[in-house]
């Protein structure tokens, strides 16, 4: 296509940004088939950026009008954490920036026929960074973040008709953002429990039919605290399943050096990781920031070691009391 031709193609295309983003993909494409490596690659990191630059001003595109019907089970959250106040693994941070890159290639992966992976299923014990991550992911893409709360969705529409599913659904079809479907074990659950129940049935069957058709323009993020557990019917419509472990020793250490690394100790607080294993993330959290709470209200200076052991006495009578009431109630 003559030059001139790709030019009026992109004042066309003005505040149409798939659209915008598809004549500019044609035109470095053009420029690779000349062999102008070096404007190519220019124009693809300029073209990247415009779409974070735009997206992380804002915070936002174009807001489409939230249905009112479904304020009671999505709340949209300001997402107030980055890449920097979570820990992964090196599988997962491999897994998150292919999918970033991804995301930000979309449409040049759409023109090449190939989808673009876009429903993540975040599977994991709690207090392992799940909810955590996927903030930290809308932030990152410069993405509205939506939070559903599936237990009250399932129990708001018992008696009702799936329309206000539906128009749940849509909204993430045309509005980019990461939907995010926390508790999603109330899925599996309501399988098992709807029984002969036929309208439970009826409104699960629906949401899973939703999340199988719908192409969000951003993500659908689901998270549970099941994995093997898991109903295939629901593990099939995810493009991705990423799992979270609890800490291991290494990553205690780490997440213990992290947490430190702008407080002042007077002991060395990794060297206690190995006391702090079988602890979620959550738990260490809890363990640094009253160390630090008590050092405060002691009107010290540094964190003492005499600090992080009570506070680590405090979380150890606490995970055993929740061990006793696990066995218990046979969970
Ligand atoms: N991987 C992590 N790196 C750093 N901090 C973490 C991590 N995971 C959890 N935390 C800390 O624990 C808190 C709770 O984590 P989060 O709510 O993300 O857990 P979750 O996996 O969603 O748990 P649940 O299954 O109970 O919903 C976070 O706000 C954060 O302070
Ligand atoms: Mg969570």
């Amino acid at each position: 296509m003559a030059r001139g031709e790709l030019v009026k193609k992109l004042l066309a295309s003005y505040g149409h940004e798939e659209e915008f983003r598809a004549v500019v993909e044609q035109i470095i494409s053009e420029e690779e088939k000349k062999n102008n490596r070096v404007l190519a690659s220019s124009l693809r990191k300029t073209l990247d950026n415009i779409g974070t630059a735009a997206r992380s001003a804002t915070g936002l595109s174009r807001l489409v009008p939230f249905p009112d019907e479904a304020n009671d089970f999505i709340q949209r959250m300001v997402p107030a954490h980055g890449p920097q106040d979570i820990l992964l693994s090196p599988e997962n941070t491999e897994l998150f920036l292919g999918l970033i890159r991804e995301f930000r290639q979309a449409d040049r992966i759409r023109r090449h026929g190939f989808p673009v992976r876009s429903k993540l299923l975040f599977c994991g014990p709690p207090g392992t960074g799940k909810t955590l991550c996927a903030e930290v992911f809308a932030n990152e893409l410069g993405l509205p973040f939506f939070h559903v709360r599936l237990d009250s969705l399932i129990s708001s529409y018992l008696g009702e008709t799936a329309t206000n599913i539906r128009k749940t659904f849509e909204f993430a079809r045309r509005q980019p953002c990461v939907l995010f479907f926390d508790e999603f074990d109330a899925i599996a659950r309501s399988r098992e429990e709807a029984g002969e129940h036929s309208e439970l049935r009826r409104v699960v069957n629906s949401l899973l039919i939703f999340i199988e058709q719908i192409q969000p323009g951003g993500f659908l993020i689901a998270a549970t605290n099941l994995d093997g557990h898991l109903d295939p019917a629901v593990w099939r419509r995810f493009d991705e399943i990423v799992w979270f472990d609890a800490p291991d020793a290494a990553m205690v250490r780490k997440y213990l050096v992290h947490a430190f690394r702008n407080v002042r100790a007077s002991f060395d607080p990794a060297g206690y990781a190995d006391q702090l294993l079988g602890y979620s993330y959550a738990d260490l959290e809890r363990v640094c920031v009253q160390a630090m709470k008590v050092s405060v209200l002691g009107g010290n200076k540094a964190v003492s070691d005499k600090d992080f052991r009570e506070a680590m006495r405090d979380a150890r009578r606490r995970l055993t009391r929740k061990q006793k009431l696990e066995a218990q109630t046979g969970e």
